[in-house]
């Protein structure tokens, strides 16, 4: 048995729970871990919500919060090549075994061994969040001197998409709340503080003829305002609103290949991008962990140090 923390019936933080349950089996394509570290994201609270109640097949309840960890090896699924017992890991979990736990399966084909240099916590948000981040920038296939503007620049994938464009080249105008300025102008960004008035007007006084190219992390009503700044219609990406379809844009196409996220750990290790995790709690910790995400104004990434 390892102690868990999940949620006991779909709902608010209210459902939340601490638990013991048995250690998770790997199937054939998984490998199962002690987890050192997981990472926090808005996937977690949407999911304890039951945005997606199929993510978690028949299992009965409590389901286990978190998505991503980093981990040392355990058991390998006999499928997992690549892997063995002992190594230390970094990956995701899509069979709803969760990550906010002692132990846990996580997906083989989605899972990488932790490069030389590369600490645990910053290899944690690779899978989810710094993955994201790439696959938009990717997506959107800009030339360097291009500019993009990043809609909420400051949180967990902002950061990163923004160091990644600005690595390739791209002049970046990014969004958000005033706590996050200070980070946002350290990885080079020209930051629009939405809390001084109207952010459209603020980024077409900074680029009169729009941009040519948009990532969003935030949707809504915020989408559909910044959406007109791309110059070409399609340019707009969203990793979080599916509704950027009806704009002319496309949702962001996720891939989470071992070879992505190698590639981001490389990035890492070679010094190009920091996926600044601004705040570490303890495991007993985890629900004011995910508490800090879900009010929907985190800086940079959250993790769960299991230690
Ligand atoms: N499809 C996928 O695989 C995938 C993967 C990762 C993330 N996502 C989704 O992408 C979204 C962002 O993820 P994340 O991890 O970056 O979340 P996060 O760490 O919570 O960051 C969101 C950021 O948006 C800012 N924000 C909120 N309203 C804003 C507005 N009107 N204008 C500009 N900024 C605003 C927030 O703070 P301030 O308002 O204080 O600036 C915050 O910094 C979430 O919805 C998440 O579920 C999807």
């Amino acid at each position: 048995m390892s102690e868990a923390f999940g949620f006991r019936e779909f709902g608010g933080p209210q459902v939340q729970v601490f638990f013991d349950r048995p250690d998770p089996v790997p199937n054939p394509a998984e490998v199962l871990v002690r987890v050192t570290v997981a990472s926090v994201n808005p996937l977690d609270f949407k999911l304890r919500s039951g945005i997606a109640p199929q993510f978690y097949g028949e299992q009965p309840f409590p389901h286990v919060l978190g998505a991503e960890a980093t981990g040392v090896v355990l058991a390998v699924g006999a499928e997992v090549e690549g892997i063995a017992v002992g190594d230390t890991v970094f990956g995701c979990t899509l069979t709803g075994a969760g990550t906010f736990a002692r132990t846990t399966v996580l997906d083989g084909a989605n899972t990488a061994r932790k490069p030389e240099g590369l600490r645990d916590d910053w290899a944690a948000t690779i899978p989810v969040a710094v993955t994201s981040a790439l696959n938009a920038v990717d997506q959107l296939g800009l030339p360097g001197g291009a500019t993009v503007l990043v809609n909420g620049v400051g949180g967990g994938v902002g950061l990163v998409t923004a160091q990644v464009a600005r690595d390739r080249g791209l002049n970046v105008i990014g969004t958000g709340g005033t706590a996050k300025r200070t980070l946002a102008e350290a990885v080079g960004v020209t930051f629009v503080d939405y809390t001084d008035g109207d952010a459209v007007r603020q980024v077409r006084d900074l680029a009169p003829d729009g941009v040519d190219g948009v990532v969003d992390l935030v949707g809504g009503a915020s989408l559909r305002a910044v959406a007109p700044l791309a110059r070409e219609v399609g340019k707009v990406v969203s990793v979080t609103d599916p509704t950027v379809s009806e704009l002319g844009g496309e949702m962001v196409r996720r891939r989470v290949d071992r070879s992505d996220l190698e590639r981001a750990a490389a990035l890492m290790v070679q010094g190009r991008l920091d996926p600044y995790v601004v705040k570490t709690y303890p495991f007993s910790q985890a629900a004011e962990a995910l508490a800090l995400v879900e009010h929907g104004h985190a800086l940079g990434k959250v993790v769960i140090d299991m230690a």
